[in-house]
C-alpha cells in the first residue's frame, strides 16, 4: 500500500546518504526539509521531497499533515523493560535519606527485583513487560534493546530471555536481547563471588548461546558488583559465542570498565556518569559508542554524563532510557531527549541525533532505522501541531506526539 504524507511542516533527520554514526561537531547538524512530502510503500520509506516539487503520485492514501512534524522513531539502545513488580517502596526510602548503594547493601535493589522475578511466572512477567513495551512504543520508541539480569539463576535468566524472545515474536519493532547474568552477586554467593562468575560463564552463557537467546553480553562493571578482571573474563568467553559487549560502566566509579570494553570491541559502553580524562581519551578512534542515560541521573540524583566534554573531544554519543525498576522507572525517550538538553547542555539537534542515528548504531540497526532515508523502515513519529522541532525537548513532560507509525502502520 502506498501512503503519501503531504504538507509536512518539518521532515526531520532526512538523509539521502545515511550515516552509521555521528561524532563531535557532526551532531550539531540535523538535516530538515521544510514543507515536505514523504511516500511510504508498505513498510518502507520510498521517497520524499519538497511540496514545491511534488510529482504526480498514485497513492492509495494521502494524509495531509498540515502544521505537523515527522521524525524517525526513537531508538532505545539500553533498557531493562523485562522485570516483575516494582520498587516504589525503595523510592520512598531514598526520599527519606537512604542512598541507592545503601538500599542495595541491605538486600534491596537488583536483588530485590531478582527475588520478585524468580517468584513470578513467565506468563505474568511477559504480561507486565508487554504493557511497558506498548507504552514506550506509543511514546515514539521504534526499536529497543532489552537486557536480562533480574534472574541471577540459570532458570531466572533463561526465563527473562524467553520473555524477550516472545516479545520479539509479538511486536513489530526490532528487539535486541542482551544477556546480563553478571548484574549483581546473588546473596548465596556473597562470600564466594568467583563461584557466581563461574556459573555465569560455564553454565548459563553456553545455554543462552545454544538457545540463541541473546545477541549481546553485558556486565555491571562497578565497585561492589563485578571487577575489571571479571569483565575481561566474561567478554572473552562471550566472544567465543559471537556475543558482542554492551556494558554498564562508570556509573558510580571509574575503575577501567571502558578500557575493558574497548579491548573486547564493545558495541557500546553505557552510563558514564563518572568520566576521567583518560576515559574520554580511550574512546577516541574506536568503534565503541558511548551511551548516556540521563533519566537514571535524574532519578538517582547522580551526576549526568559529561556530554559537552565528550562531544568537544570529538566523540560520538547516544542517548537511551535505561528503563528499569530501580534507577529509571520511565522509558520515555522524549523525556530523555529533554533532559539531555536541559541537564547535559546538548543542543536539540545533538540530542535528536543521539537518540536516532547514534542510538541505531548502538543496536546495529543503522541500515534500517535511525533516519528518514529511502529504503529504510517506515518507522516514524507524527507530532501534534507544534511550532518547530525545538519545541519537542523544550516542552518537557508534554506529549507532543499525535501518532506513531511502525512498519508503515499507525499504532492504535
Ligand atoms: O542500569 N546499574 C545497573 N543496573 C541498572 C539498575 C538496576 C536496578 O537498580 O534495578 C542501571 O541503572
Ligand atoms: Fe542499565
Amino acid at each position: 500500500m502506498k501512503q503519501l504524507f503531504i504538507n509536512i511542516k518539518e521532515l526531520l533527520q532526512v538523509r539521502d546518504h545515511p550515516v552509521d554514526k555521528l561524532s563531535g561537531a557532526e551532531l550539531r547538524e540535523l538535516p530538515v526539509l521544510k514543507n515536505a512530502w514523504m511516500l511510504i510503500e508498505d513498510d518502507i520509506i520510498t521517497d520524499y521531497g519538497l511540496m514545491d516539487s511534488l510529482p504526480k503520485i498514485n497513492a492509495d492514501k494521502t494524509i495531509d499533515t498540515q502544521g505537523k512534524i515527522i521524525l524517525p522513531t526513537w531508538c532505545d539502545s539500553h533498557t531493562h523493560i523485562v522485570y516483575a513488580g516494582n520498587r516504589e517502596l525503595e523510592f520512598a526510602d531514598r526520599i527519606k535519606g537512604l542512598s541507592y548503594q545503601e538500599i542495595a547493601n541491605r538486600g534491596g535493589g537488583i536483588l530485590n527485583s531478582a527475588k520478585t522475578l524468580q517468584e513470578t511466572s513467565e506468563e505474568e512477567v511477559y504480561k507486565q513487560s508487554a504493557k511497558r513495551l506498548e507504552e514506550v512504543m506509543k511514546l515514539g520508541t521504534g526499536a529497543v534493546e532489552i537486557k536480562s539480569g533480574y534472574g541471577l539463576t540459570q532458570e531466572g535468566e533463561l526465563k527473562m530471555l524467553r520473555v524477550i524472545k516472545k516479545l520479539k515474536q509479538h511486536y513489530d519493532i526490532p528487539i535486541k536481547a542482551t544477556f546480563l547474568g553478571a548484574h549483581a552477586i546473588p546473596k548465596e554467593y556473597k562470600e564466594r563471588p568467583g563461584a557466581y562468575m563461574d556459573l555465569v560463564i560455564e553454565e548459563i552463557l553456553p545455554q543462552v548461546a545454544q538457545e540463541k537467546l541473546a545477541q549481546y553480553i553485558d556486565i555491571f562493571c562497578e565497585k561492589g558488583y563485578f571487577s575489571v578482571e571479571d569483565t575481561h573474563k566474561l567478554l572473552a568467553a562471550a566472544s567465543k559465542f559471537g556475543l558482542k559487549p554492551k556494558i554498564h560502566v562508570n556509573q558510580f566509579n571509574a575503575i577501567g570498565g571502558i578500557q575493558a570494553g574497548i579491548k573486547h570491541n564493545a558495541l557500546s559502553v553505557d552510563h558514564l556518569e563518572v568520566m576521567r580524562p583518560e576515559d574520554i581519551e580511550s574512546l577516541k578512534g574506536t568503534g565503541t559508542m558511548p551511551v548516556a542515560l540521563p533519566c537514571c541521573s535524574l532519578f538517582l540524583s547522580i551526576p549526568y554524563t559529561p556530554a559537552r566534554e565528550m562531544l568537544n573531544a570529538g566523540l560520538p554519543l547516544a542517548l537511551a532510557s535505561d528503563f528499569n525498576p530501580g534507577s529509571s522507572p520511565s522509558g520515555n525517550m522524549n523525556l530523555v531527549v529533554s533532559l539531555a538538553c536541559i541537564k547535559m547542555k546538548m543542543t536539540p539537534e545533538e540530542a535528536i541525533n543521539a537518540a536516532t542515528v547514534n542510538a541505531a548504531y548502538a543496536m546495529e540497526l543503522s541500515k534500517t532505522h535511525g533516519s528518514i532515508s529511502r529504503g529504510k523502515k517506515a518507522n516514524f513519529i507524527l507530532t501534534k501541531e507544534i511550532p518547530s522541532y525545538t519545541f519537542l525537548p523544550y516542552a518537557f513532560g508534554t506529549n507532543s506526539i499525535e501518532s506513531v507509525f511502525i512498519n508503515g502502520k499507525m499504532l492504535v
